[in-house]
């Protein structure tokens, strides 16, 4: 080794001992004729003094480096004197007097500071990402992601897991977004699809016999990029035979208050995880990623709102809508402006419009007077109907209710992208909290207008309720399924579902989806003809490995805690990728480009 002792571990009972140290300069510092650095490796930081006539070598040296050069250092530990402690660094109590500097390796300058966390643009981070890397918050998020695969392996090894890897090379899967296609040089014409997720192996694996199976697996699809969306990204993808719903929630409750405990100890965990069935998560909340560290849960107003004589909230009404609502606890006051700028957000959601309501004074709405209400359409209702809209949302005095007349779906998206807004910016969310929940009982299928037919809400292998088996064919829309998401703080973790392992059932539903026998045995033969060999009943999840790790980071993006991510337009700036390629080789896998 080129070192005896790491930079970060150096403490007083160090002192006098002679060591050897290896590692970058963070920092140099000219004073008074010393001069001191700050060497830094992979373990923190410690300070070097060179003393220009007790060690003149080594000050000679030290006086030429600059930031990043790569150094190794001999010298003796020694206590700092009092008053030049240094509290803020694990190793401010010592220092290490040079009695030999050598350059390893000399640097040029970096093109973003590595010893400091400013902001630096998102091209030029990822262009230098290993000097990025090298920075404080980044490196953090990369152990953070080693300990929560390291917790990950080890609770799921501890119950009987095994991990099992799946190709990279296979065909379509039927998750939904575009693949990423690799040409077959071998067969002129044919494609392989990179995984959207190993979804039809792992259900392979459990017809194997392997009834615990998992894999931190990489995953390629071809969507627009967003903070949580990433073209590759990494699924902790988990399948198990013989269970239910039941046990796959189960373990995943226990790994995630496992990695929270572990993690974040400091973040207060409620448990157990709410079990909240999806059409409750749309009526409470709007949404199927509720954040439940706040209020604001949507009510129906549509009985006192049709009380009066106000035509839209009538008309939505009329046309099979309804009236919806949350109240914003002390809103009352809000300015004009902000009103609009909420408005402006409900109609970018599809809502015609958004209705306000102010409730003046404090304490409940009992007795109200009209000069205490302020609302465009206050004219509309008498203040016991104004005072009976309020209270059914869980208004008080001071608060401010937010109405949208519309159809159910219109309604939610609206209410849920205001929850969320007026959450953020009062500051209504705990960042402490890591409020999870499971949203339960997806609608099996969801119209796809444009494309005019039915779409799998999760994907076509996810079992149907047994007990809606029978609108299968007569009611599509209103079939429960067995897809379940883990949901934290508004976002989704993780999606999983039981599975179909009958062929029969599973042919019925891709009758739905509109793929017909022939086209099924075409697309699916194999998992058809796997599953008529002795199925297990089985089920599994997958939860998003760099969601989760963001989540324990209090990163906002996925990108922080990926090595070296793409950039919202899914390139590389580092390596170039993706780059055009030399016509031998596209010719080589049978590929002509149109200009
Ligand atoms: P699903 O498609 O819902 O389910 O994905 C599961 C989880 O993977 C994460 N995720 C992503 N993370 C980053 N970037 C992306 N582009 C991205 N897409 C998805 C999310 C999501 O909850 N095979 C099924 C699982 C199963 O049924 O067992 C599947 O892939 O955290």
């Amino acid at each position: 080794m080129l070192k005896s002792h790491r930079c970060g571990e150096l403490r007083p009972e160090h002192a006098g001992e002679r060591v050897l140290l290896a590692g970058w300069v963070h920092r140099r510092r000219d004073h008074g004729g010393l001069v001191f650095l700050d060497l830094r490796d992979e373990s923190g930081l410690v300070q070097v003094v060179c003393h220009p006539t007790d060690a003149p070598g080594p000050h000679a040296v030290a006086s030429t480096v600059r930031s990043e050069w790569v150094l190794a250092v001999e010298g003796e530990v020694a206590r700092r004197r009092e008053g030049t402690v240094n509290e803020a660094l694990p190793t401010g109590a010592v220092e290490v007097a040079a009695l030999e500097v050598r350059v390893l390796s000399e640097a040029a300058t970096p093109p973003i500071p590595v010893n400091q966390e400013t902001a630096a643009d998102e091209a030029t981070r990822l262009r230098y990402r290993y000097l990025d890397l090298r920075r404080g918050r980044m490196a953090a998020n990369l152990r953070l992601r080693h300990r929560v695969v390291q917790g990950i392996r080890r609770y799921l090894d501890e119950r009987g897991f095994v991990e099992v890897e799946t190709p990279m090379l296979s065909a379509a899967t039927p998750e939904g977004a575009r693949d990423y296609l690799v040409p077959s040089r071998i067969h002129p014409g044919r494609f392989y699809a990179l995984p959207q997720s190993p979804q039809q192996w792992k259900q392979l694996l459990v017809v194997a016999g392997f009834e615990r199976y998992y894999q931190i697996a990489r995953c390629f699809r071809d969507e627009d990029l967003r903070a949580d969306r990433q073209p590759e990204f990494t699924q902790l993808d988990i399948e198990m035979a013989f269970v239910e719903q039941r046990d796959v929630l189960e373990l995943v409750e226990g790994l995630y208050t496992e990695l929270s405990g572990e993690l974040a100890p400091e973040r207060s965990l409620p448990r157990p995880f709410p079990r909240i069935p999806y059409a409750e998560a749309m009526e409470r909340f709007g949404t199927d990623k509720p954040d439940l560290r706040y209020g604001m849960e949507i009510a129906d107003l549509s009985e006192p709102a049709t009380a009066g004589e106000l035509g839209i909230f009538r008309q939505a009404v009329a046309d099979g809508g309804r009236v919806r609502g949350i109240a914003v606890p002390g809103g009352a006051g809000t300015p004009r402006r902000e009103l609009d700028r909420l408005t402006g957000l409900a109609r970018e959601a599809g809502a015609g419009g958004l209705v306000p309501v102010a409730y003046a004074g404090s304490g409940p709405l009992e007795g109200l007077a009209a000069e205490e209400v302020r609302s465009p359409v206050a004219r509309f209702f008498d203040e016991a109907t104004l005072a009976g809209m309020g209270r059914l949302a869980g208004a008080r005095r001071g608060d401010l209710l937010l109405a949208v007349a519309a159809p159910d779906d219109v309604s939610s998206r609206a209410l849920d992208v205001l929850r969320r807004e007026l959450a953020a910016t009062r500051g209504l969310a705990d960042e402490q909290r890591l409020a999870y929940c499971f949203v339960t009982d997806f609608p099996l299928v969801e119209w796809d207008a444009r494309a005019q037919r039915w779409q799998a809400s999760h994907h076509l292998f996810t079992a149907p309720a047994e007990e809606d088996l029978g609108l299968l064919e007569s009611d599509p829309g209103a079939v429960r399924s067995l897809a379940y998401d883990l949901v934290c703080n508004g976002q989704e973790l993780a999606s999983g579902s039981i599975r179909t392992h009958r062929p029969e059932v599973l042919l019925a539903v891709m009758g739905v989806l509109g793929i017909d026998e022939a086209q099924a045995r075409e697309r699916f033969g194999h998992m058809l003809e796997a599953f008529g060999y002795g199925a297990p009943p089985h089920g599994g999840i997958a939860p998003g490995l760099d969601r989760t790790v963001a989540l324990f980071a209090g990163e906002r993006d996925i990108r922080e805690v990926i090595a070296f991510p793409k950039t919202k337009t899914a390139s590389d700036p580092l390596t170039g990728a993706p780059s055009a390629v030399d016509p031998a080789q596209l010719a080589e896998v049978h590929v002509e480009l149109r200009e």
